[in-house]
C-alpha cells in the first residue's frame, strides 16, 4: 500500500476502507508517513469529506494509536462528559460532582486549555496543591473510592491526534467536521468510558458559528460514539455570551463553588443539571432527563455535590480550606472596570473577544509552554438582554499588570450596547442522540 495512493482516492472523493486508515495511521504514528502526505491527506478530507464508516475507522485507528484506558476496574458504568470549548465553561467542576453525588463513577481524563482560558485541570489547579497526575491504578482506586477521580491526560493518548492536529493547524485544515469529530473522539475512546455527553458550543465564542454547523458536528460525534458501540448524546448549546459571570481559572472555580452551594447561576447551574441528567440516564441510574433533572437538583441543593466536590479535592490534595472558603483562592492585584459608553440593553458581545482579552489577562496560555495567572480573569456585570446605564460597568478586568492596554481595548469593543430591547437568549438548542 502506499500513501500516495490514498491520498488520490480521497483526492477522488473515494471512500477509503478500514485496513487502508489503519495503514495510513500507524504509519503517521510511527514516522514513516511523512508530515506533507498527512498535510495533503487532511486537505483532500477538508474537500471531500468523509462517510460515517470512515470515520469510524479514523477514529478508531487514532484512539489505538496509542494507550486505550481500561476502566473494567471501576463498578458501574463510567460516562464521560465533553466541550467543543467556550467561554467561563466550568460545567465540568459542576457536573462531575454532582453525577458522583448521584451515585454514578466519574472517571475523566482531561486535557489543559490551550484555548482563551485554561481547561477543567488548570482551573483545579488554581487550588493549593492539586494533583492531577494520578497512575491509572491511582486513579481507578480513587473512583472506586469516592466516585470521582479527574486527572491530567497522559502522554500516551490518541498520539496520532495530537501529530494531526499540530499539522492541521498550521495548513488551515483544523475547520473540517469529520476531522474534528474524529480528533474529539479517539480522545473519548481513548479514555475508555462506556458513554459520552457532548457539549457542542455555537455562537460567537465557539468553533462552530451557526446552529446547522453545530448540529452536523454533533450527528457526526454521535454517529462515531454509535459504530463505536459508546453510547453518545449530543446537547447543541449557545455560547454567544460566556456561561456564568466569571471568566478565568480560581474565579471560575468560585463560581462553581457558588453554584455547588445553590447560588442559581441561571445558565451555569441550568446546564450542569441538563448534562448531568444526560450522563446519569446513559449510566442507568434515572430513567429519562426529566427524572434525572428533579433528583439532580434536589442533589445539588442537599449540598452533596458540594461534599462530593470537597471529598474530590481533599483525595487529590488540594487545600479543602479554599473549597471552603474561597476568598483564599488566588486574588489579583488590580481590578479595572470596563465603563459602558451609553446606557441601554446588551445586544451583543463578542465572546472570542471577552475570551481573548481573558487570555491577555494572563488567564491563558499563547503557547503551550506558558504559564498560567490563576488570579486573573474578568468578572462580568453584566449579560445579553440586561439593561445597563451610561458609565456603568459592563465587566472589571483582573491582573498582576496595572495596565493590560490590549485587554482594556478587546473589552471595550466586545460589548454592543442598543437602545432596542433584547429578547433572553436560548441555551439549549437541540438534543442529538
Ligand atoms: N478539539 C479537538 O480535540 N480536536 C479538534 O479537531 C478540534 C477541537
Amino acid at each position: 500500500m502506499r500513501m500516495v495512493d490514498l491520498i488520490h482516492q480521497k483526492k477522488l472523493g473515494n471512500a477509503l476502507s478500514e485496513e487502508e486508515i489503519g495503514f495510513m495511521i500507524r504509519g503517521f504514528t510511527e514516522g514513516d508517513i511523512p508530515d506533507y502526505q498527512m498535510a495533503a491527506f487532511c486537505m483532500a478530507v477538508f474537500f471531500k469529506g468523509m462517510e460515517d464508516r470512515e470515520i469510524a475507522s479514523l477514529t478508531s485507528a487514532m484512539a489505538r494509536s496509542g494507550d486505550l484506558l481500561d476502566l473494567s476496574g471501576i463498578s458501574g458504568k463510567v460516562v464521560d462528559k465533553h466541550s467543543t470549548g467556550g467561554v467561563g465553561d466550568k460545567t465540568t467542576l459542576i457536573v462531575a460532582p454532582l453525577v458522583a453525588a448521584a451515585g454514578v463513577p466519574v472517571a475523566k481524563m482531561s486535557g489543559r486549555g490551550l484555548g482563551n482560558t485554561g481547561g477543567t485541570i488548570d482551573k483545579l489547579q488554581a487550588i493549593e496543591g492539586f494533583q492531577v497526575e494520578l497512575t491509572i491504578p491511582q486513579f481507578i482506586h480513587q473512583v472506586n473510592n469516592i466516585q470521582l477521580a479527574l486527572a491530567g491526560q497522559t502522554g500516551n493518548l490518541a498520539p496520532a491526534d495530537k501529530k494531526m492536529y499540530a499539522l492541521r493547524d498550521v495548513t488551515d485544515t483544523v475547520n473540517s467536521i469529520p476531522l474534528i469529530a474524529s480528533s474529539v473522539m479517539s480522545k473519548k475512546i481513548a479514555s475508555g468510558a462506556d458513554g459520552i455527553v457532548l457539549d457542542v458550543k455555537v455562537g460567537s465564542g465557539a468553533f462552530m458559528k451557526s446552529i446547522g454547523e453545530a448540529k452536523r458536528l454533533a450527528e457526526q460525534m454521535v454517529a462515531i460514539g454509535k459504530n463505536l458501540g459508546r453510547e453518545t448524546v449530543a446537547l447543541i448549546t449557545d455560547m454567544n455570551q460566556p456561561l456564568g459571570y466569571e471568566i478565568g481559572n480560581a474565579n471560575e472555580v468560585k463560581e462553581a463553588i457558588d453554584v455547588l452551594r445553590g447560588r442559581n447561576v441561571e445558565d451555569l447551574r441550568t446546564l450542569s443539571i441538563t448534562l448531568a441528567a444526560h450522563m446519569t440516564v446513559i449510566a442507568g441510574r434515572f430513567s429519562n432527563t426529566d427524572q434525572a433533572c428533579e433528583e439532580l437538583e434536589r442533589i445539588l441543593d442537599s449540598g452533596l455535590a458540594f461534599d462530593a466536590f470537597l471529598r474530590f479535592v481533599k483525595a487529590q490534595g488540594g487545600d479543602a480550606g479554599m473549597v471552603e472558603n474561597p476568598r483564599l483562592l488566588p486574588q489579583a492585584r488590580y481590578h479595572r472596570a470596563i465603563i459602558a459608553p451609553k446606557a441601554g440593553y446588551i445586544q451583543a458581545m463578542d465572546t472570542d473577544k471577552i475570551g481573548l482579552a481573558a487570555m491577555m489577562s494572563g488567564a491563558g496560555r499563547k503557547k503551550k509552554e506558558d504559564s498560567i495567572d490563576y488570579a486573573a480573569g474578568i468578572t462580568l456585570n453584566k449579560k445579553l438582554g440586561d439593561w445597563v446605564d451610561q458609565n456603568e460597568p459592563l465587566c472589571v478586568l483582573h491582573s498582576n499588570a496595572e495596565h493590560v492596554p490590549d485587554a482594556e481595548k478587546a473589552l471595550q469593543e466586545a460589548f454592543t450596547v442598543s437602545a432596542e430591547a433584547v429578547p433572553k437568549t436560548q441555551l439549549i438548542y437541540d438534543v442529538v442522540t
